[in-house]
């Protein structure tokens, strides 16, 4: 591990305009530094950079943050490589500080893991090329199925002997360790020997993000009922299964160009279409996708494109892993291969250039493509189309992402058609689906012990839904950030007296359980430690964290180009935005606000240096309405216990009453006072 003192030393010398402006042409502007987005496609320059601040922040597609996370985006460098990396440009000496004696010893492990496993790539690759048994059964193979040397070079594929021990008894003579080869799956022990596990096979290394080699599949060359047509490595300390995409370290810089991955079952779909030039692709494995898998083809594109086979089992395989990949925001297209062929097979029949065009012809929205299949299916029996309908309004309930939320409304539009029903029926239906996950989610943070309620399902007016989907999806997450912008901006600030801001609000007990975003929950709880000491912690403090979800928080929370506030002095005018910003039409909101920044922050832009009680106090009353929202959901369930006294139900209905005139005072409260986003 890097030692403290030394990112310390690395963080003083950072110097935000000379790291992005390297990669970066930059215009000095005011204060602050302005150029082309590297992050999206434009022609006039909305990427601004302040010294002052150290951060970044683009006005067109919304990226922001500091020299750290700038390079791990977009050098995709992890947060360690950035370090080594700022460390080497600044000549800084790196100190190692002693690792605690697990993660020693688990470094150890996954050290001697490497190491079998480079040179067991090494010796299989030999074989395969320079033995006469590898060449006439293993490389024949391959150039049977049509790969060339140069390719199988590329992806360091090997030929296993059929010998029983010809791999372990080299690698045992070479010292290395009989029990880290057996945890490699490259030996196992047979009738008390070692013993090589993937005799007679063709031999597929897989890499990580950085091309060390973490594991293998191996190939059965004469295909045989009785044994399995790949063998894989066992998980260990560096073979993860949830977190491979086999041919991602191949395949990144072509992902980044082409702002798309594709998905491909296996090895040799993914070695096969390299070798036609589409080196976009990375394999599952033939499993369904996992969340590490789509977080990891996240942080290259928003745009995956699964390519499967056209049979029943590939189109299923390919429709489980949907839902997560909307919820990741992933953008999510489909390519189904015709004729019982897999994409190796299919480009091998019909070319390179063809294979191209097909997948450019043929390439199919997921969520439409859900929902023709489905349709075809149910065909006239009105109650699985009914079924059908709920259906696909989860499907698009799910996604949940603030900058999804237009493509949701095309969704909308798009399946309304082809189901042929009324676009604001489905739109409410959509919404009710939002509404209890919502709840359900609610439900679950704030009462882990309590068995559910039901909640109060308000009938949405059909036309009237986008303002209540917007406060439903996004209130929360914007009242949460309010609250972190508020500590980090003015946390140290007086409140009154003694008092700071932070002590007001920490004043109560803050339950980190009701933030529906726990990073929030994560950075409050932080600060309110520090704050104890009497140290009030600030933007910066926070810039370097390694998780760089706090990091993004932060920053987002703190710096929006549209900030809303008023005037404490000026109640009128505070009045008069406020009833603007509620009232306005989800459309307009969207179109001002998040699609023309300038405009909106023409309209809306305050000053609000001067406002922060008012900041505060609000975010205060927006924690106590949560709190007193939550105790009406508790006092009802106890108002419908059938088992209550006449005595008692008389008492909860005064607890009723008092809450609901807290609600409304502090509901009050909150008219005046517009949060900033
Ligand atoms: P396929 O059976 O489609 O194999 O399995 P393939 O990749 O097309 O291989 P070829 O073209 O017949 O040589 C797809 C993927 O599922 C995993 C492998 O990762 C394979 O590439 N798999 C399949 C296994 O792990 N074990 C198996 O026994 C079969
Ligand atoms: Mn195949």
């Amino acid at each position: 591990m890097i030692a403290q003192e030394t990112i310390r030393q690395i963080l003083n010398h950072i110097d935000i305009v000379d790291i992005v402006g390297s990669f970066v042409k930059l215009k000095k502007r005011g204060a602050n530094y302005l150029g082309l987005c590297p992050f999206h496609n434009e022609k006039t320059p909305s990427f601004t950079v302040s010294p002052s601040k150290e951060i970044y922040k683009c006005f067109g597609c919304g990226r922001s943050g500091n020299t750290v996370s700038f390079l791990m985006e977009h050098e995709k460098y992890s947060y360690v490589e950035t370090l080594r990396w700022l460390a080497n440009k600044y000549n800084i000496e790196i100190e190692e500080t002693e690792a605690s004696p697990e993660l020693k010893l688990q470094q150890q492990v996954a050290e001697s893991l490497y190491i079998i496993n480079s040179y067991a790539q090494k010796y299989f690759s030999d074989i395969l090329f320079n033995d006469d048994e590898g060449q006439n059964i293993g490389l024949s193979y391959l150039k049977e199925r049509g790969f060339r040397e140069a390719i199988i070079q590329k992806f360091q594929l090997g030929y296993c002997l059929e010998q029983r021990d010809a791999f372990a008894k080299k690698a045992l003579a070479s010292q290395f360790n009989n029990e880290y080869l057996q945890k490699s799956g490259l030996v196992v022990m047979r009738d008390d020997k070692p013993a090589d596990n993937y005799r007679g096979r063709i031999i597929f290394p897989v890499h990580n993000q950085t091309g060390k080699v973490i594991g293998f599949g191996a190939r059965i060359i004469k295909s045989n009922d009785k044994a399995p047509k790949y063998i894989n490595t066992p998980e260990n300390e560096i073979y993860i299964k949830s977190k491979i995409l086999y041919g991602s370290y191949f395949a990144r810089q072509a992902i980044d160009k082409n702002d798309e991955c594709l998905l491909v079952e296996g090895y040799t779909d993914v070695i096969s279409l390299h070798q036609a030039g589409i080196e976009h692709v990375v394999a599952s494995g033939g499993t369904s996708l996992t969340q590490d898998q789509l977080r990891l083809i996240k942080k290259y594109t928003n745009n995956l494109t699964i390519i499967y086979d056209g049979d029943a089992a590939g189109i299923k395989a390919a429709l489980r892993g949907l839902d997560m990949a909307l919820e990741e925001g992933l953008n999510v297209k489909l390519v189904l291969i015709p004729d019982k062929e897999d994409p190796d097979s299919y480009v091998n029949k019909i070319g390179a250039a063809a294979f191209r065009d097909f997948v450019a012809a043929n390439k199919k929205d997921f969520i439409l493509f859900q929902l023709e299949v489905s349709l075809k299916e149910a065909g006239n029996d009105s109650s699985k189309k009914a079924a059908v309908v709920n259906q696909v309004a989860e499907t698009i309930a799910k996604m949940n992402k603030i900058e999804d939320f237009t493509r949701q409304q095309d969704y909308v539009q798009q399946c309304a058609q082809l189901l042929g029903i009324e676009e604001t029926g489905l739109h409410t239906l959509v919404n009710k689906f939002i509404r209890e996950k919502i709840s359900k989610e609610e439900f679950k943070s704030a009462q882990k012990n309590t068995p559910p309620a039901k909640l109060q399902q308000q009938p949405a007016e059909p036309g009237d839904l986008s303002d209540e989907t917007f406060n439903l999806l996004f209130q929360d997450e914007l009242q949460e950030r309010a609250i972190v912008r508020v500590l980090l901006t003015y946390g140290a600030k007086q409140w009154a007296g003694e008092k700071t801001i932070a002590d007001y609000i920490f004043e109560d007990e803050i339950d980190e359980e009701m933030f529906k975003n726990k990073k929030v929950a994560e950075v409050l709880k932080i600060y309110k430690e520090k704050n104890r000491e009497g140290q009030q912690l600030s933007v910066a403090d926070f810039a370097y964290f390694e998780d760089s979800e706090i990091v993004k928080l932060v920053i987002e929370s703190t710096n929006h180009p549209y900030e809303l506030s008023h005037r404490w002095n000026d109640e009128d005018r505070a009045h008069t935005i406020n009833k603007a910003i509620w009232e306005l039409k989800y459309e307009e909101f969207s179109s001002k606000v998040l699609y023309n920044k300038n405009a909106a922050s023409e309209v809306f832009l305050y000053n609000v240096e001067d406002n922060y009680r008012d900041e505060a106090d609000g975010v205060m009353v927006y924690l106590k309405l949560k709190k007193i929202k939550r105790l009406i959901l508790l006092n009802e369930e106890d108002l419908k216990k059938p088992t209550s006294t006449a005595e008692e139900i008389k008492h909860f209905q005064e607890v009723h009453m008092h809450l609901k005139q807290m609600q409304i005072e502090l509901g009050n409260r909150k008219g005046t006072i517009v949060y900033p986003f």
